[in-house]
């Protein structure tokens, strides 16, 4: 197991400018879409993080041929030699349940591993399954996999009962090569569903209403060829723009889209941090000294993102007062809360709210990461904890963020990774 080690201040201002790597989230589901075409796909902008290497090995084991230069990808699935996902990937990576529309559409049947339950919740994959039913699949439950066929999908009308990303991207895609209209309501809006849609409409699909609750999709017998650039990290962007806010810093952020993140610039800005375009993919934050208390409440883009609760959870450790963060779209999400207070926070955690009552003067320990977002959040809170924080388990943090200790280390930070 590897591990991160950083030598924290409450004294370090970090300064300097970063550039975003394209989003995780949108070169999941732009992976899995190239199943719908025999013909060669080619995503630019890819962040090379562990989630993409383990989408590519199922595409691999699929019968997709890819090939990576750098940050972009080719792949071609000219013949699918097999339908399955194993447990052992999934278990790996939940987004590969992203392949089960894709599959049976192109291919007539797909089994994907049933994901179980995760480390920031129970995650059920429900809203998929009847979505895909609705459009003619038959789907089973057995043995702990999904085993889904159908001789021919067919249009339909599905109204998704909350919003789902994965699930609206699932559908979104099977419809693409599924004969008539599918209408589907209640689609998630965040930004990493349109990506896949433009994606989809540069091979063929014909779909109106991108971007919106209602989504109109005309199937079409075949989709082919595209270029395509995957939009910056919104969450990488956020978790960079934390890292200012928490250290009086002086940071820039360079090829991003600054209204992706909206919702939470305007709470770093009510917080005290001044926050300049400097351009239209540039932003630039300063910290402030006096941190004010903000309450959030997580939600469906627009709203407060879950992935960005733990690091926001971090900086109003650091406010002079008390926050509410409320999250309400995974039943576990506060793992990190428990390892914040071994740093020194003060927090409370009662049903779906954590208290955060500021300022606390974090000192460094030894934490383990549970998660993605919460590894992310300890590391920033590693940084200005006053002396040495090792963080165990780190792996959860390689399968989202690219380089995020070069990143962090040109801003002046001291991480360094440590073999287990
Ligand atoms: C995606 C993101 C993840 C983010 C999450 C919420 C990817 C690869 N991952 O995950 O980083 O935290 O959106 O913004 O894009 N639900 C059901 N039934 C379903 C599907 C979902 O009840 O069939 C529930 C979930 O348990 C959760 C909520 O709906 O409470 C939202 O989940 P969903 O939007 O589907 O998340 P993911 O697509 O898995």
């Amino acid at each position: 197991m590897e591990k991160i080690r950083i030598i924290g201040s409450h004294n370090l201002r970090l300064k300097g400018q970063v550039r975003i790597s394209g989003a995780k989230n949108a070169v999941l589901p732009a992976i899995a879409a190239t199943i719908l075409t025999d013909e060669k796909v080619h995503l630019e902008n890819v962040p090379l993080v562990k989630d993409v290497f383990t989408i590519l090995t199922l595409m691999k084991e699929l019968g997709a041929d890819c090939h990576i230069n750098r940050n972009s990808i080719f792949i071609r699935t000219k013949n699918i030699c097999s339908d399955e996902a194993s447990y052992e990937l999934v278990r790996a990576m939940r987004a590969s349940i992203l392949v089960l529309g894709p599959l049976l559409a192109r291919h007539g049947k797909a089994i994907v591993a049933l994901p179980g339950g995760c480390a920031i919740g129970s995650r059920p994959i429900d809203l998929h399954i009847h979505g895909l039913e609705k459009l003619g699949a038959s789907i089973k439950l057995e043995h702990g996999y999904i085993n889904a066929s159908a001789k021919k999908l067919h249009g339909a009308e599905i109204e998704f009962e909350k919003k789902t990303v994965g699930g609206t991207e699932n559908l979104i895609m099977a419809a693409s090569l599924t004969k008539g209209e599918t209408i589907l309501k209640n689609c998630s809006l965040e930004p990493e569903v349109t990506n896949l849609c433009e994606l989809l409409i540069k091979m063929g699909a014909k779909i109106d209403g991108v971007g919106q609750e209602t989504i109109r999709i005309k199937g079409v017998e075949e989709l082919g060829r595209a270029t395509h650039q995957i939009i910056p990290d919104r969450i990488e962007a956020g978790t960079f723009l934390i890292a200012g806010a928490l250290t009086q810093g002086d940071i820039t952020l360079t090829h991003i889209q600054p209204h992706h993140l909206d919702t939470l610039i305007e709470k770093l800005r009510y917080s005290g941090a001044r926050i300049e375009n400097l351009n239209p993919t540039t932003l630039r934050i300063l910290g402030s000294e006096d941190i004010k208390p903000q309450d959030i409440t997580t939600s469906p883009y627009p709203g407060f993102p879950t992935d960005m609760q733990a690091q926001f959870t971090v900086l109003m450790t650091q406010a002079d007062g008390t926050s509410i963060i409320t999250e309400t779209i995974f039943d576990r999400r506060f793992s990190h809360i428990n390892e914040l207070l071994r740093l020194g926070a003060n927090i409370e955690v009662s049903g779906d709210k954590a208290i955060v009552k500021g300022k606390s003067p974090l000192s460094g320990a030894e934490i383990i990461a549970s998660d993605l977002r919460a590894s992310a959040s300890l590391i920033l809170a590693g940084l200005i904890a006053n002396g040495e924080t090792t963080i165990n388990d780190v792996e959860h943090l390689d399968r989202g963020y690219e380089k995020i200790e070069e990143k962090l280390k040109s801003l002046g930070a001291q991480i360094e990774r440590l073999q287990g």
